[in-house]
């Protein structure tokens, strides 16, 4: 938690309100397409951060399904299912059907009745079988009880930190230990050489230096989440991103703020700011 006192924090808070704001105004000279966009959303609770709603379901299907990132995330890595599976880093842009779940992929890659996983076999998806029960643990808008996991209860032994899970410190003590590889899904081949953590110097010289480590991001992204689509530049430097991209969900934004840590935690990447911010 901050260490400095609350009046401080506060004229802190506000100092950076203005800088923002000024950055802000620049940015929108240049940009008049783009809303005002001074600070971040306030992400939701953190059991519903990271939320997949899939609702375009036919009424005589079984209702609306939930994919929840924190389970997910706690047993594999994003590489696996972004990866290798291939679902887009985008809600409800990867065609998942009740067809494809059934032939193998998508949800059905893991989701097939017969893969093990911590000696369980993993209920399967969308299968013709009468697993009323099963469909429900997916389909689970308008029904209550069926769901096995629970945020709190899963999540009570993990380490947290301003908000929610601290999923950095969770896997650096292997209180979780995210598979990356999947038989018959995920490839052998040489991994790429982990490439030198940097710093990302911001155009303002009022901005310190934000320090990046592709040693930690490579442990749950390998490379491909991030090069070629969000950073297509191969060398370091060649694209200017500003934090107003980062809101609206580019760059570092495409994965903080969505799924990895809030935006709103801005001493994550700043360690001068304030630590949270609204
Ligand atoms: C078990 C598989 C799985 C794992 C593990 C996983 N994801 Fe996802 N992710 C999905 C699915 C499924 C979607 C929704 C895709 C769709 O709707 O087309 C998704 C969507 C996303 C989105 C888009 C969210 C939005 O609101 O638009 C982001 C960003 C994302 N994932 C990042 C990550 C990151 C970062 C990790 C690792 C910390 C991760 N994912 C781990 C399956 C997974
Ligand atoms: C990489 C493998 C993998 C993929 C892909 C995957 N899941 Fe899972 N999912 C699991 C595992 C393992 C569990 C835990 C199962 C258990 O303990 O019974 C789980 C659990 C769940 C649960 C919790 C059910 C409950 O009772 O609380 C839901 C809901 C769920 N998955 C939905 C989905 C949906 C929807 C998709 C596709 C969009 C998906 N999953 C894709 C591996 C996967
Ligand atoms: C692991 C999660 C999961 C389980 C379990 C699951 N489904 Fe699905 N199902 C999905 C997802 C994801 C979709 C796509 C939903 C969307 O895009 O709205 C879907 C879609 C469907 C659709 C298409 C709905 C429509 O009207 O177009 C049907 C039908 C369906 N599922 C039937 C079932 C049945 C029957 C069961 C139980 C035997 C089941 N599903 C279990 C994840 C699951
Ligand atoms: C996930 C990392 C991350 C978090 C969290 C984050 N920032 Fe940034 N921020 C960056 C990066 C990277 C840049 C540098 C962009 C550049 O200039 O290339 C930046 C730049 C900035 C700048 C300089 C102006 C600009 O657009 O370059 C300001 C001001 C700023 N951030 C404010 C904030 C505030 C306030 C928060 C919290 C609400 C925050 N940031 C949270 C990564 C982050
Ligand atoms: C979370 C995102 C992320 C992951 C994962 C990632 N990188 Fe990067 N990488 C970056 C960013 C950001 C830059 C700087 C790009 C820029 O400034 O435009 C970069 C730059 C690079 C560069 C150019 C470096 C330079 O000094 O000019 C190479 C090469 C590279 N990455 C390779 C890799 C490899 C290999 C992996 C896997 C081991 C990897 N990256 C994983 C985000 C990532
Ligand atoms: C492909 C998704 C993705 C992208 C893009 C991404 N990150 Fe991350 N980042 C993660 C995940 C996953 C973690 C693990 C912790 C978590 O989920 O919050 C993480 C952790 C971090 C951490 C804490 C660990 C550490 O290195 O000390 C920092 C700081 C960070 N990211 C900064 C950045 C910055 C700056 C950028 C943009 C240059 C960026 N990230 C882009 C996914 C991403």
């Amino acid at each position: 938690m901050p260490t400095y006192s609350k009046r401080k924090g506060t004229r802190r808070s506000e100092h950076w309100r203005h800088i923002i704001k000024l950055a802000g105004e620049l940015y929108l000279l240049g940009n008049l397409a783009v809303a005002q966009i001074y600070l971040p959303k306030a992400p939701p609770p953190p059991a519903d951060y990271g939320r997949i709603v899939f609702n375009s379901t036919s009424k005589t299907g079984p209702g609306p399904v939930i994919f929840d990132h924190w389970l997910h995330r706690a047993k594999f890595t994003c590489r696996v299912c972004h990866v290798d599976i291939g679902f887009a880093m985008q809600a409800n842009a990867t065609g998942i059907t009740a067809t494809t779940n059934h032939e193998g992929y998508h949800c059905g890659a893991c989701h097939d009745g017969k893969r093990v996983l911590d000696g369980k076999v993993i209920f399967a998806s969308c299968s013709d079988g009468p697993e009323e029960k099963s469909c429900d643990r997916c389909h689970s808008i308008g029904t209550s009880n069926v769901r096995q996991y629970d945020y709190d209860t899963f999540t009570s032994k993990f380490p947290k930190g301003v908000y929610g899970v601290n999923w950095e410190l969770a896997e650096q003590t292997h209180v979780i230990q995210p598979i990356d590889f999947i038989d018959g899904l995920s490839m052998t081949g040489a991994s790429l050489k982990n490439r030198k953590d940097f710093v990302v110097k911001p155009a303002y010289s009022w901005v310190h230096p934000i320090a990046f480590s592709h040693e930690k991001h490579t442990i749950w992204n390998g490379c491909e989440l991030c090069h070629p689509d969000i950073f297509p530049a191969a060398q370091k430097g060649t694209v200017h991103y500003s934090m107003f991209l980062n809101i609206e969900g580019r760059y570092c934004g495409a994965c903080h703020g969505k799924v990895a840590s809030p935006l709103n935690n801005c001493q994550k990447c700043h360690p001068n700011a304030p630590p949270w911010a609204q």
